[in-house]
């Protein structure tokens, strides 16, 4: 097994383990993929601040999230198709997760259904929430989020219609996924993949089951989830979310600061914003930049947090430089479960809480929650 030493060794290692297909949904974004590599970009463009003569010897990563102690400030973000890149990919993130002391969130779009990773943890985890055309259906997955003792519901607003991601069309991404000739080179080229994906205990959407009229007939995954989502879903919609549900409601999705406004006075604990990993409105700002007018516009009146880009433990100390309370990542986990599941997933949080903490020390900061833009140099 080669040395891992960065996000970017994981990467290398789920692209050659994980189908082509499954890989690709992981890694790419929408159409032009501007968002996303803006994402990055900006990210990379940000300095931060050396500084010597100051005593870190004691330093602190530890945080709350929406009133949650947590190690350090970085959630395990909501991501459909999880257990395609290694089998029961939901259920073992999920554990390395509660080992390491971060919240695990379970996409609505999971293999893994809410029971199997309630099963499979000991302390709550989070549930996100696609609000469907059917409504009946959004308050029965709110009702089983709440038999299963999610700690959190994370309502993800930016999905009211899908963007396309060119690669998923041309690979006929398919789920469950299918032997076809276009697909049959790549998956015998992957027997490890193929022969752990079979093992898994779904290979398709647990939380759906029984609702997919007729499966087999379906070709690729856009065609399906294109008719599903609500595109009416509207603040009035939030509000009803919020009373059924009850808890502790974060807002995912927010990338503009009059949505923020809205947003902070609508009774919820946290908003993440965020560009949906530049898989929706391309050509839009990267989240990072969008960041600093949310965090002036909510002005303290609600939890900030952000994700996009995240690859390091630089980038979150740089979202908490301009302001986040924490950040949640996506493709960082998820590209360390498909080289080495649950090791994988475990790995990618090491890496990134040693980064964070080297980086934090380099920049004369004790405290994670004392992180402003006074370690950042100016552009
Ligand atoms: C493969 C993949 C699937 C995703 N599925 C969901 C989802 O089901 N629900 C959701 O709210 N966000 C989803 N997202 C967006 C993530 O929650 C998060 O916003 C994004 O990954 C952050 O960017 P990063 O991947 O650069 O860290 C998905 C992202 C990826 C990469």
């Amino acid at each position: 097994m080669p040395v891992v030493t960065c996000i970017e060794d994981l990467r290398e290692l789920a692209k050659r383990r994980v189908a082509r297909a499954i890989f690709e949904y992981v890694d790419c974004g929408s159409y032009a993929e501007q968002t996303l590599r803006a994402n990055r970009a900006d990210l990379e463009a940000i300095a931060l601040r050396q500084r010597v003569g100051i005593d870190v010897d004691r330093r602190s990563m530890r945080t709350t999230m929406a009133g949650q102690e947590v190690a350090m400030p970085v959630a395990l973000a909501p991501t459909g198709l999880t257990g395609l890149n290694w089998a029961d990919g939901e259920m073992l993130a999920a554990r390395a997760a509660e080992r390491f002391g971060v919240p695990f969130t379970l996409s609505t779009m999971s293999i893994c259904s809410i029971e199997d990773v309630a099963g499979a943890v000991t302390k709550p985890y989070w549930f996100q929430l696609y609000v469907m055309r059917d409504r009946g259906f959004a308050a029965s997955l709110i009702e089983r989020a709440k038999q299963a003792k999610c700690s959190a519901l994370v309502l993800t607003l930016d999905l009211q219609i899908q963007g396309q991601r060119h690669r998923d069309l041309k690979n006929g991404l398919a789920v469950p996924p299918k032997l076809t000739l276009a697909t049959a080179f790549d998956i015998l080229r992957k027997p490890g993949w193929a022969l752990n994906v079979l093992k898994g205990k779904r290979k398709s959407f647990g939380n759906l089951e029984g609702r997919i009229p007729d499966a087999k007939s379906l070709t690729t995954l856009s065609q399906w989830i294109a008719g599903q989502f609500d595109p009416t879903l509207s603040w009035k919609d939030v509000e009803w979310v919020k009373n059924l549900w009850g808890g502790k409601l974060v807002l995912k999705g927010i990338l503009d600061a009059e949505d923020a406004k809205i947003a902070a006075s609508s009774g919820a604990d946290a908003i993440v914003v965020s560009n949906h990993g530049g898989r929706q409105l391309d050509s839009t700002i990267s989240s990072i930049r969008a960041l600093p007018e949310v965090v002036d516009a909510v002005g303290g009146r609600i939890e900030v947090w952000f994700d996009g880009g995240i690859r390091s433990g630089q980038d979150v100390l740089k979202a908490l430089a301009l302001g986040a309370r924490a950040t949640m990542i996506g493709r960082a986990f998820l590209y360390g479960l498909g080289a080495m599941g649950e090791a994988g997933v475990t790995r990618a949080l090491e890496i990134i809480r040693n980064e964070l903490d080297v980086s934090m020390a380099l920049c004369g900061l004790r405290d994670v929650k004392d992180a402003s833009r006074s370690i950042l140099r100016a552009p």
